[in-house]
């Protein structure tokens, strides 16, 4: 509620009197703005123990936000035609001022992505974020994670390379294994019997504008949902609300702090930290060994050769190695879908009273250890050729471990050990 103690006070000085005046003139127009900052600002009380791991979350937006930059100023040049993406992207890359840092950026940058959100994820397991109340909170996260790879699929189509062709033809064919609507579907989708012209224009479309836009209204609204409920912390337990509050409030949590400017300022040195890594990789290896750009896509597109392996980017190999262990198609497709499903289930599957998992016992720990990995494992055996049938087997157990993780979860977290939560937040100062 916008209150007459919004009004600026008197200034000190000439530039604090612009600024008041400019402040004090959109307040008396839009007197909503000012209660919204400081609900999600200067009054969001947040636990004064966050740690590293609460760095992700700032970074997911700082990613999200050089991607859409970084993705406009290459949509000036691109050329969504079959005939013509991969001259423009090879355009980019050596007439326009600055294209190749501009197209490194974004191409390292969706890399970059994934890798935080990862980590972000992690963080969200390892501290119990997605318990009461915050499971919509983490079905809003799962839904970002789901458009996040439709969209970085639909980018890495876009320069037409080898790798954009076979992959985008190997993945939407996967939808052939589905009975009866199979192959309509898979033609639907592509517009044409193989990748082409009209998938590449419908794949720009979806990617420069429609999924992005969803993208930007699901972290606005992954945002909402946690400040209705306050942010978790690797605690595990939630910020108390004493007699006399905060000495910022007296209607505060004890231990929160406003977000802003503490953890403004705090998230302002992961940003140091993240942009001297990010610089240092676009600079030097952008293409990260074939990791982050195949070796593949620096030739044209090539209906008539495929590439000796055609394999995802790293982000998708775990779920990859799943589809290509399973011997029969449309179960693989089923188990690959099903891995990442499987994942909105988790906050109705933990069982567990304490949420963070440095109040819970060794299974917990072990579990969490298992399930990492098995996913890093499936992702190296995805980004292979997949030709060892040892490797299959191997695949095999490690999806098995996968699921089991989620689909004991309900019975590991309940008989596992727990030790007493403290009343209110630790830290180590
Ligand atoms: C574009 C991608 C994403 C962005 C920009 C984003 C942004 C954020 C931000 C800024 C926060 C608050 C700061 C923090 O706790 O780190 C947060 C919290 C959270 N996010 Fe995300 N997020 C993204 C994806 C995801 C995904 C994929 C998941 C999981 C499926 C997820 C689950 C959570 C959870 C559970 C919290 C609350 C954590 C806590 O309070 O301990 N987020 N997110």
């Amino acid at each position: 509620m916008a209150t007459a103690n919004d009004k600026r006070q008197a200034p000190n000085d000439a530039a604090t009197g612009l600024i008041n005046g400019v402040l004090n003139w959109v307040h008396d127009r839009a007197p909503g703005v000012l209660p919204a900052y400081k609900k999600h600002m200067s009054e969001y009380f947040a636990p004064k123990n966050f740690n590293v791991w609460y760095y992700f979350g700032s970074l997911a937006m700082l990613v999200l936000v050089n991607q859409i930059v970084t993705g406009i100023f290459l949509t000036m040049h691109f050329k969504p035609s079959a005939a013509e993406a991969f001259a423009s992207v090879e355009y980019i890359m050596r007439d326009v001022e600055w294209g190749w840092l501009i197209r490194y950026m974004h191409s390292t940058g969706a890399s970059l992505f994934f890798i935080v959100v990862y980590l972000h994820m992690f963080r969200g397991l390892m501290y119990g974020s997605y318990q009461k109340p915050r499971e919509l909170v983490w079905v809003l996260g799962m839904l970002i994670y789901l458009v996040l790879m439709a969209e970085a699929f639909m980018g890495y189509v876009l320069p037409w390379g080898q790798m954009s062709f076979w992959g985008a033809k190997v993945i939407i064919s996967l939808f052939g294994a589905i009975p009866v609507i199979g192959n309509g579907l898979t033609e639907w989708i592509m517009g044409d019997y193989l990748p082409g012209d009209a998938t590449l224009g419908r794949f720009f479309a979806l990617h420069v504008i429609a999924l992005p836009l969803v993208l930007l209204l699901l972290v606005v609204l992954h945002l909402g949902a946690l400040h209705e409920v306050g942010s978790n912390n690797p605690d595990g337990v939630d910020i108390k609300y004493g007699p006399k509050g905060n000495r910022w409030s007296p209607t505060a949590p004890t231990d929160g702090i406003p977000f802003h400017p503490y953890y403004t300022m705090k998230d302002l040195f992961g940003v140091g930290f993240f942009l001297t890594l990010a610089a240092f990789i676009i600079f030097f290896t952008p293409a990260f060994g074939g990791w982050f750009l195949e070796h593949d896509n620096f030739t044209e597109a090539n209906r008539l050769v495929t590439p000796e392996h055609i394999k995802p980017v790293w982000y998708y190999t775990p779920y990859y190695a799943m589809l290509r262990v399973i011997p029969n198609k449309l179960g693989g497709v089923i188990v690959m879908f099903a891995a990442i499903a499987i994942l909105f289930a988790v906050p109705w599957l933990d069982k567990s009273k304490v949420r963070s998992h440095r109040y819970r016992g060794p299974i917990t720990k072990a579990m969490l250890a298992l399930l990492v990995v098995s996913f890093v494992w499936l992702g190296k055996i995805g980004a292979g050729p997949g030709t060892d049938p040892v490797e299959t087997i191997i695949g095999r157990v490690l999806t098995f471990l996968y699921f089991a993780f989620f689909i004991t979860m309900p019975f590991w977290t309940r008989i596992d050990r727990t030790k007493p939560v403290p009343e209110r937040v630790t830290t180590h100062d």
